[in-house]
């Protein structure tokens, strides 16, 4: 499956940065962040609330745009040795220069210069959905909304929302959202992960998003089901980051075959790899062991999410074209 083109619509920059690239920042830097790591190297955490902490600790490592623009070259190269041909990724204003919004300029121009790099390099293309965080709340969301509105265009498409979904309600955040829709952007918002089927609904009817990070959890309510599907919301699925943080015991107990039987548009992606354990090749390789899915299936749902990436139409075409390759 490794070698197999892949369009993956939700992973987090910062989430997606190797340990062994922010220990060696933090040595670089003089910075103890010894309790972000396991003995084994890898990120330690105990569960979702404690993973946000982590995270953010691990992401106070990276202090300048040089180091988005390192950041971004090692995500990339990663992805493009796993098949990933198009990628979108979430980013923060809050943690590129506090939603300043030249220091904001600046950290984008890095990121987009590694990005063009990397697609020159390895032909895998990077588009930008820029992210407030839930548990900073809402006055932070509009200066994150601000700096995304201001910087809209063909590299930052999306705007989107992560972070703790149990701290306040979506429908807080409709000045942000509201400001990101009139900008042109596209909208996503992190539901129905943990929160409950609730969570979809207020993100459909208060932030009119047109898709839904995870969204795993509308399986709980079988109108919710059918609303999905009629309506052709697309679910940005993490399978393997869903069973790492124990939202689900295994992969045969995942909802995204149940979802996707009953209609509703699911696509694969990997969230927070390094966190999570996982790849791309190994979201293909277990969904594969679970429900029987094969090349083809996988096909099938590249072909849904690069109908749903949030980029301009010639680069969709490109996608598509590259995802028709395979077909002999
Ligand atoms: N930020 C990074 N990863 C996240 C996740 N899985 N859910 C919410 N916010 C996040
Ligand atoms: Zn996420």
């Amino acid at each position: 499956m490794k070698s197999l083109p892949k369009v993956e619509l939700h992973t987090h920059l910062e989430g997606a940065a190797p340990p062994a690239f922010i220990r060696g920042l933090a040595q670089e830097k003089g910075m103890d962040i010894s309790g972000v790591f396991a003995p084994d190297g890898g990120y330690a955490f105990k569960d979702f609330w404690h993973f946000l902490k982590v995270y953010e600790a691990a992401t106070s490592t990276l202090t300048t745009p040089e180091d988005y623009h390192r950041l971004t070259l090692a995500v990339l190269e990663e992805s493009a040795a796993h098949g990933v041909i198009y990628t979108e990724s979430f980013m923060s204003p809050d943690f590129c220069g506090g939603r300043d919004l030249s220091a904001w300029r600046e950290y984008l121009h890095a990121i987009q210069e590694a990005a063009a790099q990397a697609e020159a390099q390895m032909g895998i293309i990077l588009r930008a959905v820029v992210t407030c965080v839930r548990h900073f709340g809402p006055e932070k969301a509009r200066e994150t909304a601000l700096c995304a509105a201001e910087t809209a265009g063909d590299f930052i498409t999306g705007f989107g929302m992560g972070g703790d979904e149990q701290s306040g309600k979506q429908g807080d955040f409709a000045w942000a959202f509201d400001c990101a829709r009139e900008a042109g952007l596209r909208l996503t918002t992190h539901a129905g992960e943990w929160g409950g089927p609730q969570s979809i609904r207020d993100a459909l009817d208060d932030l009119r998003v047109e898709r839904i990070g995870h969204g795993v959890r509308a399986i709980e309510d079988d109108a919710l089901v059918d609303h999905l599907a009629e309506r052709e919301i697309v679910l940005e699925v993490c399978p393997g980051s869903n069973i790492a943080l124990g939202l689900y015991p295994d992969w045969q107990d995942h909802p995204i075959e149940r979802l996707r039987e009953r209609g509703v548009k699911v696509t694969i992606s990997t969230d927070d790899p390094p966190f999570f354990h996982t790849t791309m090749t190994r979201e293909y390789d277990r969904l594969a062991d679970a429900f029987g899915w094969n090349e083809d299936s996988f096909r099938d749902f590249n072909i849904v999410a690069a109908h749903a990436a949030f980029c301009d139409t010639e680069t969709r075409a490109r996608v598509l074209k590259k995802l028709e390759q395979t077909d002999d």
